[in-house]
């Protein structure tokens, strides 16, 4: 029996920083937040280290922070969003600050993290690596007391609802195993990425892409889905997922070095240890399959100021046993962030009537084939704002019939099987055989779970990898190593299906 709720304002579906931050300025429509997990839990964002990237520096302006934010895209970003992207960091950093987020600063300045490929510090953050923690902490409190909030946890989204003009009108969600529909003026997606599509990820595993699946099954545009970014130093010591090493540590002069002790990075590019993370991730994924192995020692440069200045990713490594005063740390990398998505405009619609996208499950055009550091916390906040203040402005368009399909669950021993196939064959380095014994082992997963949402992201990532045969970016092909111009991105549309009865 299927319960039916009427909801007359705005649906967010996703509880982490963007889903938040469109809710908020919503007012004074009834906005409804529903999250899987209690607000705080399964978002990447509250895992974020690093924290935000905003121009609040004295030698800085938005302008550099944009140059550097095309610089890394590789030839894909769209140059006036991302200077409307970082022309929000300082006011973004303020209105935080008044949430009660408290930034790492003295009287006269925030200090600011290095990241790689930023041309100079400007990472804002929170108690050394705290900052994603710190920051849904206040934007969930600050949800939870807003008048025209609701937020429900223990939803699991399943599929849009769409009307016969193929509007997307809510969804089908599935709560402790029973079908809930809810209808809305306006749906925002803002479902997370899909670092659990692969078996090493520095993300919550349950994000494996559903949002993305969802749009694309009710035919919304996707954009360049196989740019996958690889967080070159996940820590590696069995743990899943793999937790962070911030690469502010290597701004603060920690190196990457393999098991005899030799740094790696000399050599691979002039920047070393801060080159773009995916020329990093490429170098540190060669020592570990060349049998060298990869740490990143941090004794000289963070030593016996670990535990207060990084006390997260301090806590991570004494809880699996090792102390990183004393020892370098065994690193790998690890799928930390999709650059691609639902593709968005700068009010963040999709191509689809009625739907929404924010955050890392949409495509704004401002990370290209490589994401710049710590632009996604300022991403999920800024334009999640302006998604939520354009999503407030839909008017009900009434109720009518409801044509609904719901894909199945993958059973968890094929969730494994699908991680390893997509770390093996879709990862770091990527050719035809592998990308296609990759879609063999998709068709055989999909011929016993038809369009199961991880099996429908995963597809679209492994097709679009294989038809781009040139390396750009986080997607470095074997068999096409060079860049081929001009630069184009990869725009997908599914067959619409709207009207697949449950
Ligand atoms: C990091 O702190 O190294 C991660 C920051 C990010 O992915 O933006």
């Amino acid at each position: 029996m299927i319960e039916r709720v009427r909801h007359d304002g705005v649906l967010v579906v996703g509880g982490g920083l963007a889903g938040l931050s469109a809710a908020l300025p919503c007012a004074p429509r009834p906005t409804l937040v529903l999250s899987a997990e209690p607000l705080g839990g399964g978002a990447s964002s509250a895992w974020a280290q690093g924290g935000i990237a905003a121009a609040v520096g004295a030698e800085d302006s938005p302008a550099l922070h944009a140059r550097d934010t095309v610089a890394a895209g590789a030839g894909l970003i769209d140059a006036d969003r991302a200077l409307a992207l970082t022309e929000l960091g300082p006011g973004v950093v303020e209105r935080l600050s008044a949430l009660g987020v408290r930034f790492d600063r003295d009287e006269t300045r925030y200090h600011l993290s290095l990241e790689a490929a930023h041309s100079r510090p400007r990472v804002v953050r929170v108690g050394g690596d705290g900052a994603g923690c710190a920051i849904l902490a206040a934007v969930g409190a600050a949800a939870l007391a807003a008048p025209h909030i609701q937020v429900r946890t223990g939803f699991h989204a399943r599929a849009l609802l769409q009307d016969a003009a193929g509007r997307v009108r809510g969804i089908l969600a599935d709560q402790a195993g029973r079908p809930v529909e809810i209808t809305a003026s306006a749906t925002i997606l803002a479902t997370g990425g899909l670092g659990g599509l692969y078996a090493v990820t520095t993300n919550p595993r349950a994000l494996r892409g559903d949002g993305l699946a969802m749009a694309a099954l009710a035919g919304a545009a996707v954009l360049d889905p196989e740019f996958v970014q690889f967080h070159p130093t996940a820590i590696d010591l069995g743990l899943d997922p793999a937790p962070l090493a911030t690469e502010a540590l290597r701004g603060e002069g920690a190196v990457l070095i393999d098991g005899a002790g030799r740094p790696i990075m000399p050599g691979v590019h002039p920047d070393g240890d801060l080159a773009p993370r995916d020329v990093v991730a490429r170098a540190l994924h060669g020592a570990v399959a060349d049998g060298r192995g990869a740490f990143l020692d941090a004794r000289r440069a963070i030593g016996s100021r670990f535990p207060a200045a990084y006390p997260a990713v301090f806590a991570a490594c004494m809880s699996a046993g090792l102390d990183p005063r004393a020892e370098p740390i065994p690193v790998a990398p690890a799928a930390h962030f999709h650059m691609g998505g639902i593709e968005i405009d700068a009010d963040g619609r999709t191509s689809l009537a009625g739907l929404f996208a924010a955050g890392e499950c949409a495509a704004a055009g401002v990370h290209g084939a490589n994401r710049l550091a710590s632009n996604s916390l300022l991403e999920a906040a800024g334009f999640g704002a302006a998604t939520g203040q354009a999503a407030a402005t839909e008017a009900d368009p009434g109720a009518s019939a409801l044509p609904l399909s719901s894909s199945p669950e993958l059973p968890e021993a094929d969730v494994q099987r699908l991680r390893a196939a997509m770390t093996r064959h879709a990862g770091v380095v990527r050719d035809a055989p592998g990308l296609r014994r990759l879609l063999t082992a998709i068709d055989e997963l999909d011929a016993r779970h038809p369009d199961a949402l991880p099996l429908v992201a995963a597809r679209m990532i492994a097709e679009s990898a294989l038809a781009r045969e040139e390396s750009r970016g986080a997607h470095h092909r074997l068999d096409f190593p060079a860049r081929a111009e001009p630069a184009q991105h990869s725009r997908l549309f599914l067959p619409y299906r709207a009207a697949i009865a449950a």
